[in-house]
Formats: structure tokens, sequence, C-alpha cells
């Protein structure tokens, strides 16, 4: 997944496109680059790594201000990360530039092609294939060669191409990858972009360009083409999201502020949405009638990664509140299932960016099957909140960190407010709906005593930081639980963690256990307060130092575990709160003590935009 960028008008395009791509950062950032037409001639800089990288590499370029700019933060899919491989590509000739999001599934074939009429490559990327194309059919009219191109190509593509003969056009296409194009309403200047929350400005006439689409973006203008070429006129959409620039507020890392700010983000999440007096739920722009909800006979969740962490958690809500059979799927293989979809089948779809291709693409199969698609979200105008018949927003504010955090927190919260609602449709007694909300408020301040106490998690980090493998175990909503701490874990500080149900373990895993082998215990499971004690005993007794995050109360942890982190009590459905927060804390002071990038981890992207 990419970010592509760009910009033709009258501000200084470099310094807008700029901004643009640190917007864009968290969809790739093995590397990145702009190309721009100046005074006849195509400019391009590029360089792998970080986009301070380009930065210190524009400074060596004379100050120029160019007539239109494209720009492209990369994370690597075809070819290694070096300068070569970033983008933008340029043609043989050094005339026309371009940058792509998405994969190419037939480049070897279309670059085989044209090695045998002598073209020559200078990358291993398939969007080099793109371009060199378009330069073989270019004649002097740039959307025609682009329009020409555009059959050949087999996979996904966002594309912006320029040419140094025409300093006013940036010809856009797009075929299920995101792209925005937005004018302003003095028609003075345009912005295209993967993300429109990229534009760095609001008050915009954005439209989305989808199915193979091609636009002529010229200052403040856009001609639209379908694949008959025909123009078409395309719904256009005002754009108001407050641009914000990103900041760490004083915190080291912005997932630490991330975690932080889950008291507040998950006040913002419910906060509204339960009517105490009446004991009713409330969702904005939410179209599903009490009868839609009452005549729901499964409900199937779709997400990748935290996000499905969220949808397993919610599957224990919808079954055990709402008394309807669900289930959680990881989008990238529900798309390959044979789903027994019915009439009454309620999909929802988890992703904190909206824009996670594998989600997508499984929501779209559902939608071809006519089920009804609701979207859990924290990002306006995404794919995925234009693509469903309702959305949800987590209201979390912009999640920087590539670790998902309090995104997660607000999903589990938003997903429990539905199970009630759908519960009291279904005829939930109104006294116990206001008992469990009585609890959902008292989280804030229950994750606020975690944070509150958590340099002791970082002297217990100390401890464990040395340790390369590590399981994470628990029962029910704590073996969920222990399966997002050990994401969190692996992915910033590059540790094998693997999060077991506790009863599984003896069922071979545990033949792993060793002193150089720690177990994470999520203990905050009431029901299944005496199993996960015997697990407990189980991994002692083969010699595997033991942490355990235990509510208070619980002290018969404290005589088997190594190192117990006392937890707030709570009902075991919202135990994953505090248990998680913790786990994010445990993570975020091991990746610090092993001094890894712990925004930015190596190989990851904040929005994994292609499958
Ligand atoms: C979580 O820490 C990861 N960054 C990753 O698993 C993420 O949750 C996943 O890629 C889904 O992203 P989404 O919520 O934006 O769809």
């Amino acid at each position: 997944m990419c970010g592509i960028f760009g910009y033709v008008g009258t501000q200084d395009p470099l310094k807008i496109c700029m901004t643009g791509l640190e917007q864009l950062e968290y969809r790739g950032y093995d590397s990145s680059g702009i190309a721009g037409v100046f005074e006849g001639t195509m400019v391009s800089c590029k360089k792998a790594g970080k986009l301070s990288n380009l930065k210190q590499e524009l400074r060596k370029l004379p100050s120029k201000s160019f007539d239109l700019i494209i720009g492209h933060t990369r994370w690597a899919t075809h070819g290694i990360v070096n300068d070569q491989n970033a983008h933008p590509h340029l043609d043989l000739r050094g005339e026309i530039a371009i940058v792509h999001n998405g994969i190419i599934e037939n480049c070897h074939f279309l670059r085989e092609q044209l090695r045998k009429e002598g073209v020559s490559f200078s990358s291993q990327t398939d969007t080099e294939v793109i371009v060199q194309w378009i330069s073989k059919f270019y004649t002097g009219d740039l959307i025609a060669a682009v329009q020409k191109t555009i059959p050949l190509l087999k996979g996904i593509y966002a594309i912006a191409v320029i040419h140094k003969d025409h300093p006013h056009q940036i010809i856009a296409a797009a075929r299920e990858c995101p792209l925005a194009i937005g004018t302003d309403d003095q028609k003075t200047e345009s912005y295209l972009s993967s993300d429109p929350n990229a534009f760095g400005k609001s008050g915009l006439n954005v439209l989305f360009l989808r199915d193979d689409e091609v636009a002529k973006i010229e200052k403040g203008t856009i001609e639209v083409f379908n694949t008959g070429q025909d123009l078409i006129i395309k719904k256009v959409e005002r754009f108001e999201s407050e641009y914000l620039a990103p900041s760490k507020e004083g915190f080291e890392h912005y997932l630490l502020k991330e975690i932080y700010e889950q008291p507040s983000t998950i006040l913002k999440a419910i906060w509204g949405r339960f009517h105490e007096e009446t004991a009713q739920v409330e969702f904005e722009n939410f179209h599903l009638t009490k009868e839609n909800l009452q005549k729901i006979q499964q409900i199937r969740i779709l997400g990748c990664g935290t996000s499905a962490h969220a949808g397993l958690i919610a599957a224990n809500y919808f079954e055990e509140m709402a008394k309807i059979p669900a289930s959680c799927e990881i989008a990238s293989e529900a798309r390959y299932q044979t789903p027994l979809f019915t009439p009454h089948t309620l999909v929802i779809a988890i992703s904190q960016s909206g824009e996670t291709a594998d989600t997508i693409a499984a929501l779209r199969e559902a939608k071809a099957a006519g089920c009804k698609t609701l979207g859990i979200c924290n990002v306006k105008h995404s794919t995925l909140t234009r693509e469903t018949d309702s959305c949800i927003y987590l209201k979390a504010g912009p999640e920087i960190s590539v670790c998902s955090t309090k995104a997660l927190t607000s999903q589990i919260a938003v997903l429990s407010l539905l199970a009630l609602h759908i519960a009291l449709c279904r005829g939930k007694d109104a006294a116990s709906a206001r008992a469990f909300f009585q609890e959902l408020k008292k989280v804030p301040s229950h994750i606020q005593k975690v944070i509150d106490s958590s340099a002791e998690l970082e002297k217990l980090a100390l401890k464990y930081a040395s340790f390369n493998d590590f399981f994470f175990m628990g029962r029910r909503h704590m073996y969920i639980t222990c399966m997002e701490a050990a994401l969190k874990l692996k992915e910033i500080s590059y540790v094998n963690a693997n999060g077991y149900p506790a009863g599984e373990l003896k069922h071979g895993a545990i033949a792993l256990i060793n002193p150089r082998f720690p177990v994470v215990a999520f203990c905050a499971n009431l029901q299944t307060k005496d199993k996960i004690l015997s697990n407990l005993m189980e991994v002692k007794a083969r010699g595997a130092p033991i942490l355990a995050f235990a509510p208070e109360g619980m002290d018969e942890v404290a005589n088997i575990a190594d190192d117990v982190f006392w937890l707030p009590p709570t009902i075991d459905e919202l135990a994953p709160f505090t248990s998680t927060v913790a786990g994010q804390f445990l993570a975020y002071f091991i990746a610090k003590i092993r001094g890894c990038d712990i925004d930015q981890p190596r190989n990851l992207a904040k929005s994994v935009t292609v499958e």
C-alpha cells in the first residue's frame, strides 16, 4: 500500500505536496519521492527510507517553483527498498513521470513485451512497466496514452501521470484503489490523493475515481472519462474535514500519546450514545431499523489485525447479549470462503483506517450477496464509509502510530453498545442494559488507573525485555486479549510472541516452554478463574517465567506467577479494556528498551491497502 499525491494550482506545489506526503506516510514509509515540471523539464527526486531522507535530498536541489507536482510514499510490493525502486518512475526519455498505489499482477508479461522491443528498465517495480507503456502509446495526447494503457493492466491501481510538455495537466486513473480529487470553489487549484485527509485543506469539492475512470486534472478543473472514453458527471462531496497537523503533544512517541488518550477516546465513543432514562442506544446516521435488527439471523464480522481482534470480542458480545449467532472472520480469508449468507445476515466491517484492501474486498462480496452492511471506522470519507449502508464512527481522532491502540478500545466500546442496542431491540430488559452501561462508564477511570500504574509495567519490561520468545495465554475474552497483546509486542519489538488459548497449550505448544520462554498470562476472566490457575501451574512446573495480569482480589495468582500486575476489577465482558492497555504498555516499554522504531516499525504501514 502506498500513498499518491498531486497538485496543480496557484500555491507552491512542492510545499503542498510535502505536507500531503507527511499525511500519507502512514500508508508506507519504505521510500518517497516527487516529480514536477519546471520550465519545460521534468525534475524528479526520490529516496529510500523515511520522508525525512527525501527532505534532505530536496535541499540539494536549487529551489524551483514547479508548475505542477506529483508525490509518493511507498510500502514495497515489487522490488526491494532502494532509491531506484522508489517512486516516481520515469519513462526512458525522462519526459513522463508516474506515481502508483496498487499491484499490477501481469507486470512481468507486460515488461517482457516491451523488453522484446528494446525497452530497458531501471527498476524492479510494476509501476515502471506502466509508465513505459504510456510512453510507447504517447503521440502528443497524454490522456489518450493513459487510456490505451489501462486495458492492458491486470490488478488494482491508483495512478497519477504528468508529462513535461503538459505543465498544467495531471492525468489520474483508478481501479479498486482509493483516489480522491479535490478542487476549490474559485477553481484556482486541484489536489489528488489516496486519502482526501491529506489535502491539508478544508472546503474542497471532492470526487472519487473508480472502475478504470480517467481524469484530466488542471487548475481547478477536472474532466472524468469512463472506460468508453465518454465524459461523465461524477458525484461531488463537500470536504470539510478539519486539517490538524499531527502532534505528539510532549509525548516521546505517538504510541504513548495514543495509549494515554484512551480514557478520553472511550468517553467520546460512548458519550451520547446511550440514554439512561429511556435505556435506548442511538448512533448518528444509523440506518438499520428496529425491524431490521429484529430480523437478523446471523452476524458476520470482517476485519484484519487488531480490528479482527475487536471483531472476535464483539462476536462474543452479540452471542451473549443479543443471542444472535455471530462470527468474526479474518477478511483475507473470508473472501475465499463460501459463507452461508441469508437475506437476514448483517455484515459488520471493522477498520480504523477504512482503507484496508482485504476488509473492503470481503465487504464488497457480502454486499454482492445482498447482505446489509455496517462499518465501524475512525476516518471520515474513507472508502469503507462510502461502501457500507451505515457507518458508526469511533470519534477517536487520528491514530498516527502504526501500532493500533486507542482505535481498538474504542472499537470494543462501540461494538458493546451495538450489541446492547440489538439486544434491546430483541427484548433485553432496560434494567440489565442500564447495569451494563453503568459498568461501561467506569472503564475510562479503570484505564486511568492502569496508566497511573504504568511505571510498574516499565519495571517489568526491564525484566522481560531480553527474552526473544513469549507465549501469551488467556481464556474467553482474555484469549482474544492475549492475541492482541502478542500482536503489539510482535509488531513494535520484533519479538516472537504468540497468543494462545490457555487450555490449548497442553495440546502441543507447551513443548516449547523452557526458562527462556516466558508466559504472559491474562487472568481477568472470573468465569474461568480455576482453569487459568491450573494453566499457570502447568507452565510453572515446566520452568517458564510467568508474568500475570490479574484483577485485584485474585490473590492465588501471586502464589504462582513470578510477577503480577494488578488490574482494577470489572465484569468479564469489560475486562479486555484494562488488560489490553496493560499489554500495550508492556509492548511499548519493551520496544523502547530494545531500541525499536516505535511509531513506524519496519516492514509495516498504518493502512494495508493491497491484498
Ligand atoms: C495493529 O496494531 C496493526 N497496525 C494492524 O494489525 C491493523 O490493525 C490492521 O492492519 C487493520 O487496520 P485497519 O483497522 O485500518 O483496517
